[in-house]
């Protein structure tokens, strides 16, 4: 590492879904034709609606700061949304705004976090809590959960995990990258091991209106008497395909609100003015379309289930939410490539597919849970058949050891 760099640092690395990015962009530019299974982002266009908000507040002149939290009437516009969908009541002490639901989860722990703290991340995680974690000087602590347990934290492992050092427990539902979804019950058996302890909690809600299977349970909602200890963060990037908005908000106590408004004071002040209006337009507009995005969404989990049953040395379960299939790719570990190298765990399964196929995908080992592949099914019906395709050329093209695969594989 350069010496000029900070040791902090050494702590982190880049993001693994933005390296797939950076590696398929390579490759395109070359001239492959490759196909990014990796992006977590829906392919559908922001609404009309929403955008034609935002060119309205362009071109009536709100193009100047605002308040670091967010206007008056964004953050009107999130208490509605929490009363409507969630029966959460935040008043506008306890609401911000942010540029991502990944700054307002990143300010939290840094106002919050310090050396000798731990987080409680259950793993399958999203790839960016442990290290916003370390940044902060706190240590992460992996609580490993089973696909046989729904890939879902259970009361028991919770109440080995927790111990006085633990300042915040990460409840991510519907999870990136499994798609679990925890039910009202299951969170309030959660709650009830949390009572005894003084732990925050953070709800990672971006994922909320993607469920295909069973129903979303906010945890600020279902665990009343934690409500003042947890933060619900949530934003339009998944919900109304707004990633490149960047607009995010979170509603919490007020003591944590204003901290996490002091440091946004401090580095990027307010959220786009723009964003902000297409986020009221958003949040006030309804989700009927999401409907119909979702019916997309399912035939396309279908499609991908489907392909991964052809391909000897994949498993895959339905997810129930958001657009992701986690795959287990253990049956291919033995295997050798065309070009002789063995694949020894699920990042050289990745590489090997994308050399071979030209299919990005992230490695279960990125989001705590190696042996595994994400699957971002997000993206046009065609191009992805053509990647499941792909990906089951490359598979049948290596070369296993004798009785690698179980027969029921
Ligand atoms: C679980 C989870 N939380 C938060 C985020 C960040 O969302 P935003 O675009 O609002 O920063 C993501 C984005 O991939 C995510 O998967």
């Amino acid at each position: 590492m350069n010496a000029r760099l900070a040791p902090r640092m050494n702590v982190i690395g880049a993001s693994p879904t933005a390296e797939i990015s950076n590696k398929l962009r390579e490759l395109a530019a070359r001239g492959a034709d490759v196909i990014n299974l990796g992006e977590g982002e829906l392919d559908f266009p922001t609404p009309p609606h929403v955008c034609a908000a935002g060119i309205k507040a362009i071109e009536t002149g709100e193009t100047k700061y605002t308040a670091v939290s967010g206007t008056a009437a964004l953050k009107a516009a999130i208490a509605r949304k929490f009363e409507r969908e969630n029966r959460l009541s935040y008043g506008p002490g306890q609401i911000i705004a942010g540029s991502g639901a990944k700054q307002l989860i990143f300010n939290a722990f840094l106002a919050t976090l310090s050396e000798g703290d731990e987080v409680l991340v259950p793993a399958p995680y999203w790839v960016s809590y442990p290290d916003m974690v370390r940044l902060t000087g706190a240590a992460p602590v992996i609580v490993p959960t089973t696909a046989a347990e729904g890939w879902k934290l259970t009361p028991a492992a919770l109440r080995k995990a927790l111990t006085p050092r633990v300042k915040w427990l990460v409840l991510n539902s519907p999870n990136n990258p499994t798609g679990a979804v925890y039910t009202r019950a299951e969170l309030v058996a959660l709650a009830e091991v949390l009572a005894g302890h003084d732990t925050l909690v953070m709800a990672d809600d971006i994922y909320e209106h993607i469920v295909h299977d069973g129903s979303f349970a906010a945890p600020a909602a279902a665990m009343p008497g934690l409500f003042d200890r947890i933060l619900t963060v949530n934003g339009v990037s998944k919900g109304y395909s707004m990633t490149g908005w960047r607009l995010g908000y979170a509603g919490g106590p007020e003591w944590l609100i204003r901290a996490m408004d002091v440091l946004q004071s401090q580095s990027t002040s307010n959220p786009s003015t723009i964003s902000q209006a297409a986020a009221i337009a958003a949040l006030d507009g309804g989700t009927g379309f999401v409907d119909d995005w979702k019916r997309v969404l399912l035939a396309r989990r279908a499609r991908v289930l489907r392909a991964i049953d052809g391909i000897e040395g994949l498993t895959a379960l339905p997810t129930p939410g958001a657009f992701y299939v986690f795959a287990d790719c253990s049956g291919l570990f033995g295997a050798r490539s065309p070009e002789g190298k063995v694949l020894e765990n699920d990042l050289d399964v990745a590489g090997y597919i994308l050399e071979a196929a030209h299919v990005g995908m992230v490695h279960g080992s990125a989001f705590g849970t190696p042996g595994h592949l994400r699957i971002a099914y997000a993206i046009d019906d065609s191009r992805l058949d053509q990647a499941m395709t792909r990906i089951a050329t490359a598979v049948r093209a290596l070369k296993l050891p004798m009785n690698a695969w179980p027969v029921n594989a």
